[in-house]
């Protein structure tokens, strides 16, 4: 089923399960009313910044606001954090080494675990640059390798992907792999440019429903209130949580340079990597692709996904307290382009795809909106003044943007674009790019 199609049948569903009916989204761009966009380099009391040494401050602000009013506060690190080598050896005929690795909260192995898979490229010498991602179906889908261990965790069910009861079965082994997949974690290409693949199940992490959060790691940092606080953590800002955990660990694995790890994710995940890079300066390189409402486009901006449909559709997802700003975005003074902005001065790619719905163009607004974060740090922005056209990768050093026709997921092209930025950070001796992508 396209996302078009199960979005209308969610928002079907919506209006007939709510008795306060989500706002319909607006597709026709000349009735996007002006908005004001907040600046991202002033602070909420109104005072610019008017130097460099200003921003670490600013951008805990505004991290803060994020965490207070959309996603809910990221817990730190569990008092007790475990990992356990369950599995390793070599796939891909014997050219990459995979390590399975769990991960524990408690002394007894009990409760909440997060499977995470390492690809490292085996012929290599020193440490190498890592991405780091969370999947939707499970480890085993990435690879025809019976070694990979079927995920235990919740899916949401999937004849496509063999899913049903919301658990994985041995038939969805290897289903990302196939060339026609949406959802790709390409190994062999990762491992062949000298890149690590680091990923993990999301719904081993927190199942993808609103189930008052009771299960998944929430269990690790209950509400302490009934009801809920309004800035309590979500299940975005748990997966955000899980990926940060995921940085903690790698920062122990020695075949892998931990100043070097790119967060990537898709669709929700990619709010989550979003979230997680912005929050988390260990990250160097933050890939949310193709994110929908919710991480990169501007809420004020009414095309496509809005503030009502995503509170009303995936209440789970956003706090509390963002639920006043149901049809009011007006009040919203914060937009996706600070949480962009919270990623500097670090390096961040954006990418978008052609559906409506995922307000492709707004996507570019966002990037231009937190550009002079950058600017003002000293570092090139994003070399475009206009929305650039389908399949032209723009990029600097420091931003990058494109948008392809298509489907949605991470595509071969999406990589390619990816591993061009990544190299030009990591590896700018030896790094390919193709002439359109390189400006500035
Ligand atoms: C829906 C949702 C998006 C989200 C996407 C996904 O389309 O509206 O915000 O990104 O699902 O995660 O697949």
């Amino acid at each position: 089923m396209h996302t078009q199609t199960i979005l209308t049948f969610l928002l079907l569903c919506s209006l007939f399960t709510n008795p306060v009916i989500a706002r319909p989204p607006n597709y026709d761009e000349s009735k996007v009313a002006p908005y004001d966009v907040p600046d991202p380099l002033s602070f909420a009391n109104g005072e610019k910044l008017t130097s460099r040494d200003q921003w670490p401050q600013r951008r805990q602000e505004v991290l803060a606001i994020f965490e207070d009013q959309m996603y809910g506060i990221i817990p730190p690190r569990p008092a007790v954090m475990r990992t356990e080598l369950i599995e390793s050896g070599e796939t891909l005929n014997g050219t990459v080494i995979r390590k399975q690795i769990r991960m524990w909260f408690n002394k007894e192995n009990k409760g909440p675990k997060i499977d995470w898979i390492f690809f490292l490229p085996k012929n290599v010498s020193g440490a190498v640059p890592a991405f780091i991602g969370l999947n939707f179906y499970g480890n085993q889908e990435i690879l025809p390798d019976k070694e990979i261990l079927v995920t235990d965790g919740w899916l949401r069910n999937n004849k496509k992907h063999f899913i049903a009861d919301n658990r994985a079965s041995e038939k969805s082994r290897a289903l990302s792999a196939a060339p026609e997949a949406s959802q790709s974690w390409p190994v062999k290409t990762l491992t062949e440019r000298g890149y690590a693949l680091v990923t993990a199940c999301y719904g081993e992490i927190d199942p993808d429903y609103d189930d008052g959060y009771t299960n998944g790691v929430h269990v690790l940092f209950p509400p302490k209130t009934r009801p809920i606080p309004g800035n309590y953590t979500t299940s975005l800002a748990a997966w955000a949580w899980a990926l940060i955990r995921g940085m903690d660990m790698i920062e122990k694995e020695k075949a892998i340079n931990s100043k070097q790890v790119t967060v990537i994710g898709c669709s929700r995940l990619a709010k989550a990597a979003l979230l997680a890079g912005a929050k988390d300066e260990r990250f160097a390189v933050v890939i949310p692709n193709q994110t929908g409402g919710g991480g990169t486009p501007p809420a004020k901006r009414d095309f496509g996904e809005n503030v009502s449909f995503q509170n009303k559709t995936f209440p789970h997802w956003f706090c509390g307290n963002y639920r006043k700003y149901s049809d009011n975005e007006e009040a919203l003074t914060f937009d996706q382009h600070m949480l962009l902005a919270a990623c500097a001065p670090r390096r961040l790619y954006v990418s978008s795809f052609p559906k409506g719905w995922f307000d492709p163009y707004g996507e570019f607004l966002s990037m231009k909106a937190a550009e002079p974060v950058w600017q003002f740090l000293g570092l090139p922005g994003l070399p475009a003044e206009k929305w650039p056209e389908e399949n032209v990768p723009v990029s600097s050093t420091h931003l990058g943007y494109h948008r392809r026709p298509g489907e949605h997921g991470i595509a071969p092209f999406d990589w390619e674009c990816y591993l061009n930025f990544t190299d030009r950070a990591f590896k700018p001796q030896t790094s390919n790019l193709k002439p359109q992508t390189s400006h500035l």
